[in-house]
């Protein structure tokens, strides 16, 4: 168990270039995600591995899908041993409901809903028939994911300052979208730097670019830790 606030974004397409970086690094150091990706080519051999090495990891699969394939999805990352995992917010009520159903024990993993991609404009909702802004779609998916029993949601760290006052401070608030000031947006739009999210009340920041790019991930990792460590 790590107290680490980061969860670095393992979004390698291979098992090879993930551990040049995992195998550099240690569970005091950070948590770590493994998203559709890496998932996708490398299978929950993985998830267990990184678990069996006494990693927090959280499986960002994003379920959204009928009530009980979401459920059973969920009981079977808990079977992997994961930290934390996660659905759509968009999936509705009644799926959420059946998510926290299915992880109701003391030693099942945070569930957590996203809310509004961090990668996503007022644009990019208006062209799928959302009129409501960003903001206002999180404040109310965030609600529905509180009212479903859920352990927190993923936003951006712009709306974690609101959220954090309305949820409470145990409403986890999981964080993308975070950029170092020298950075490149990429095709992220709604980011933050590390010392900025925390600051806005951000639990844990879920940082991959900034680091998996960088030209040394591992000392930047231990600089964004010393940062966020004098804020807290
Ligand atoms: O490289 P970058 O730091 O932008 O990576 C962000 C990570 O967070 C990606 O793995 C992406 O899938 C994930 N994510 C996100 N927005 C969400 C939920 C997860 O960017 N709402």
């Amino acid at each position: 168990m790590s107290d680490s606030r980061i969860i670095v974004a393992l979004d390698y397409p291979d098992e090879k270039s993930t551990l040049q970086l995992v195998d550099r690094i240690n569970p005091e150091l950070c948590r770590l995600k493994i998203g559709k990706e890496l998932f996708t080519r490398c299978g929950p051999e993985l998830v267990r591995r990184f678990v069996n090495h006494g990693y927090d990891v959280f499986l960002d699969l994003k379920f959204h899908d009928i009530p009980t394939t979401v459920a059973n999805a969920c009981k079977a990352a808990a079977d992997l041993g994961v930290w934390m995992v996660n659905v759509h917010a968009l999936g509705g009520p009644a799926m959420l409901a059946a998510a926290r159903t299915a992880l109701a024990d003391e030693t099942s993993p945070l569930l957590i809903a996203v809310t509004v991609l961090t990668s996503s404009s007022q644009d990019d909702l208006e062209a799928v028939g959302i009129s409501q802004s960003p903001q206002q779609m999180v404040a109310r998916l965030a609600a529905m994911a509180q009212d479903c029993g859920l352990d927190g949601v993923v936003c951006s760290a712009h709306e974690a300052g609101a959220l954090k006052s309305s949820h409470g401070a145990g409403f986890t608030l999981v964080t993308p979208g975070i950029r170092l000031s020298s950075d490149s947006k990429d095709d992220q739009k709604r980011i933050m730097t590390p010392t900025d999210a925390i600051k806005q009340g951000s639990d844990y920041l879920v940082i991959g670019r900034s680091i998996t790019h960088s030209e040394d991930p591992v000392q930047t990792l231990l600089t964004i830790n010393s940062d966020i460590s004098q804020l807290l």
